[in-house]
């Protein structure tokens, strides 16, 4: 098939649900993916934050082939390797004790709101609300999206959970105000990313932290897109000097495959016995193999210092492209490498411009132009992005 007959099979038989360029991707290598015209394209997307080694990275490609051979599927009514070793990792890794696997953000998101449930009613308390915040990003099911704090994604599809309210991202009197004897969760992302690449503050998730604590919280972080090293730290809560109760995994977690993860504490898993909860495909074998090539690469290579150092030098860059056009950019944020530009107009147009120069990026909260690279790209693959942005930042400048 050439390109222009991809492009109408994917509008007569696809759900219109995304805006797509006009570009179909056939291979990758590294930071570097081609489409069906041989154009290549950096890529500082990565399929949105997922494929923290770029693409075909022979270590991961290996390990799927390895288990492919040996193990296709098996259900969860029994073991398999690669997956309880996946297990023990996460948890070598990270605060947690027990992991429940699913196959994406949402699915571990909306674990962690029936075990927040689950386990306040296992004690006999009836706790079951949840607090999440204004402009947070956690999936598309229907727990998920209505803790979503953002009504455009929620429009048409009422009636919502009950249950769940919303408080002011940084804002602590904000969370206090909304507690009481029913809340058993408060749900955050250490950076809201699609709600614009916003940190939280230091200071708000010690005091999140203590406040939780202090009332018998459960404190749920959605790390799906800022966990596996896009921070420079393998969690990025770990920049805040906190540990939460649970934590969401997911988009880098498979090494490109789809995976999630809720990573709980021995105390807050009690919560779920056999029967609550489950997945058919969740810890397949050959996706865990992935994840565990994926994991053990990133930590083996050095990764998290050289996306830590990255993410410094990819950030002054943005900085002086934010200084040179200043009628388009007015702040750069973010921490390690997920970063974003606000702009002073809607970054869909930016998107394709960039594109048209051979750089992918994506877009945030409508006019935040988002970086989230592989973790393995150099000082020079950076210079060449920041040389395209350029140029595609003259060209939206004809565009208004
Ligand atoms: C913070 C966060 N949580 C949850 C999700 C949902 O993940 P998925 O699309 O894998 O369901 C996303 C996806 O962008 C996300 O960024």
């Amino acid at each position: 098939m050439d390109t222009t007959q991809i492009i109408q099979q994917g509008e007569d038989y696809l759900l219109p649900v995304y805006n797509r360029q006009k570009i179909v991707l056939m291979r990758g290598e590294g930071a570097h993916v081609y489409d069906s015209e041989r154009a290549v394209y950096l890529d500082f997307f990565s399929g949105i934050a997922v494929n923290a080694l770029g693409q075909a990275y022979p270590e991961v490609v290996n390990a799927i082939i390895e288990e492919a051979k040996k193990l296709g599927h098996i259900s969860n009514v029994y073991y398999n390797e690669p997956n309880v070793k996946l297990a023990k990792l996460l948890c070598d890794i990270s605060f947690a004790q027990k992991v429940f696997f699913c196959n994406s953000g949402t699915e571990a998101v909306e674990a962690a709101l029936k075990l927040a449930r689950k386990h306040f009613r296992r004690e006999g308390q009836d706790k079951f609300e949840i607090i999440s915040f204004y402009h947070s990003f956690h999936g598309r099911t229907y727990g998920s999206i209505t803790a979503t704090g953002q009504v455009k994604y929620q429009e048409g599809l009422e009636p919502l959970l009950p249950g769940i309210h919303y408080a002011t991202f940084n804002n602590i009197e904000s969370v206090r105000g909304l507690i009481n004897d029913k809340t058993a969760a408060v749900l955050i992302e250490p950076i809201q990313c699609e709600g614009g690449i916003q940190p939280a503050d230091p200071k708000f998730m010690k005091e999140l932290r203590g406040l939780t604590r202090e009332k018998g919280i459960i404190l749920i972080l959605d790390e799906v897109q800022t966990g596996i090293g896009r921070t420079g730290k393998m969690w990025a809560y770990e920049h805040y000097g906190i540990e939460p109760d649970m934590m969401a995994s997911a988009k880098a977690l498979g090494g490109g495959l789809p995976m999630g993860a809720l990573l709980v504490t021995n105390q807050v898993s009690h919560g779920f016995k056999p029967g609550d909860h489950a997945s058919t495909f969740g810890g397949n074998p050959i996706v865990s193999a992935a994840a565990i090539a994926n994991i053990e690469t990133i930590i083996g290579k050095d990764l998290l210092v050289h996306a830590a150092q990255h993410g410094v030098y990819l950030r002054q860059k943005l900085q002086a492209v934010q200084a040179e056009f200043p009628q388009l950019f007015t702040e750069v944020r973010g921490i390690g490498l997920v970063l974003g530009m606000e702009m002073t107009r809607k970054a869909a147009s930016m998107v394709s411009e960039c594109a048209k120069q051979g750089l992918l990026v994506g877009s945030a909260h409508e006019n935040v132009l988002r970086f989230t690279p592989p973790l393995i790209i150099t000082e020079a693959d950076v210079d060449k992005a920041i040389e395209k942005l350029r140029k595609a930042a003259a060209e939206e400048l004809q565009n208004k």
